[in-house]
């Protein structure tokens, strides 16, 4: 069956199955664009290992994409959650503490780990960038119907309890709701990120950003924290504008098709600069035909930064990476999630990063697939799913 049913009662703690391991209800995908609500277990934590209950899982882009990975596996890689229990060794974290999670699990000891680029991770990132990342937990530990399963990026956030490494988890102590703490995981550590780790936007520049969903809104924010004088929010929604507006864009362009080489968003751009372009320009669509278009914004000696991490080949005139344009793909805003997330959250805690705004609205697991088809319309800023705290 795939489709979105309730299926049973909620979780019971206090009862779990074969060796610790607990009973969880999860989003699982068939990997050929259909999912279901299902009943998954999840072992006790080994050596090095947190198993977390999820309180809040954020919606991205990519958990629609990954629905036609071709692989079965439970969705989600955004979220926080509570501490269940520890594996023997774990140090970060400690039963009951309220934690964000990320998607991209460093192993700490390698050069580019210690360099604080923990998502260029060596041991676990392999260099071919097709191949499967590591951080994973124990064979089998995650189980349907008995038989191991796979989670998106070895988190799997959209069920009721999750395994993962102890690197995967980040310790969160300020007053945060968990819908707010989730968007962190992905979205805004991906946005704001791009904006002050990657680019590096120095105050007074001016910055342009494409696709205003999930992504894009943080990169807005991150113009902002970064005091970027012109951000010019575009957009094929005028919700989307609007939204861009709010949270610190000070133009937005309703483009009316491709930003291409030549057409009026480009040209509106170009006018905006006095016809230099602007210092930065950030494309968060998911559109990879729009990846290289970006090169038309941007000045010379300027950043393309291609925050979506499209995938697909294009096709390029050399001449439009002249005079020192730089072109980087850097997935996930070069996070470092035990020094960025905490850093985030005080953003946040300040009220110099809106989180709660962006949280358009909250569904229960079994709303799923209302969700996506909200996320697919463009009616959320950001949509979160919200699991009971059994705790509470
Ligand atoms: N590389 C990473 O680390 C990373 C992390 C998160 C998400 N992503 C990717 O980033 C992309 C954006 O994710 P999201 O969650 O923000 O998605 P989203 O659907 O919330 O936002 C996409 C936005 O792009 C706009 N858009 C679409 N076509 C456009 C066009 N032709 N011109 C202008 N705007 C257009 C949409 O209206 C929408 O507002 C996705 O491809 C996702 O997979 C990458
Ligand atoms: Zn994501
Ligand atoms: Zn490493």
């Amino acid at each position: 069956m795939m489709g979105t049913q309730a299926m049973g009662a909620a979780t019971n703690w206090s009862n779990p199955v074969e060796r610790g391991a607990v009973d969880a209800r999860a989003a699982i995908t068939d990997g050929h664009g259909r999912f279901e609500i299902g009943r998954v277990t999840v072992a006790a934590p080994a050596p090095g290992e947190v198993r977390v209950r999820m309180l809040a899982a954020g919606l991205c882009r990519t958990d629609h994409d990954s629905m036609q990975w071709g692989a079965t596996l439970i969705l989600g890689h955004e979220g926080s959650g509570t501490v269940v229990d520890v594996g023997a060794g774990v140090a970060n974290v400690a039963p009951g503490d309220f934690v964000i999670l990320n998607w991209a699990i460093p192993c700490g000891r390698c050069k580019r780990c210690m360099e604080g680029h923990d998502v260029l991770c060596e041991d676990v990132r392999p260099a071919d960038p097709l191949a499967a990342p590591g951080g994973t937990v124990h064979a089998g530990a995650t189980r349907w119907n008995g038989v191991p399963i796979d989670r998106s990026f070895n988190l799997g956030t959209l069920s009721e309890c999750t395994l993962v490494r102890a690197a995967a988890v980040t310790r969160i102590t300020s007053p945060i709701p968990p819908s707010s703490a989730a968007l962190i995981g992905c979205g805004v550590m991906t946005g704001v990120g791009s904006v002050l780790n990657v680019a590096r936007v120095a105050a007074g520049e001016s910055v342009a950003v494409i696709g205003c969903g999930g992504v894009g809104l943080n990169v807005v924010q991150g113009a902002r924290l970064a005091q970027a004088s012109m951000i010019v929010a575009i957009d094929a929604r005028p919700e989307a504008l609007d939204r861009a507006t709010a949270l610190g864009a000070t133009h937005s362009l309703l483009a009316d098709g491709d930003v291409g080489i030549a057409d009026r968003t480009t040209a509106a751009v170009l006018q905006l600069t006095r016809d230099r372009g602007v210092d930065h320009v950030f494309e968060a669509t998911g559109r990879s035909d729009l990846a290289l278009a970006c090169l038309a914004l941007v000045r010379n000696g300027g950043n393309c930064v291609l925050v979506s991490g499209s995938s697909g080949e294009a096709t390029l005139d050399l001449a439009r990476l002249w005079w020192n344009k730089r072109v980087i793909a850097p997935l996930y805003g070069d996070c470092k999630p035990s020094r960025d997330f905490p850093r985030l959250v005080e953003h946040y805690r300040r009220g110099e990063l809106e989180l709660d705004a962006l949280v358009t609205r909250t569904y229960d697991i079994d709303s799923l697939a209302d969700a996506f088809a909200d996320m697919l319309d463009g009616r959320n800023s950001k949509g979160v799913i919200v699991f009971p705290d059994v705790a509470g």
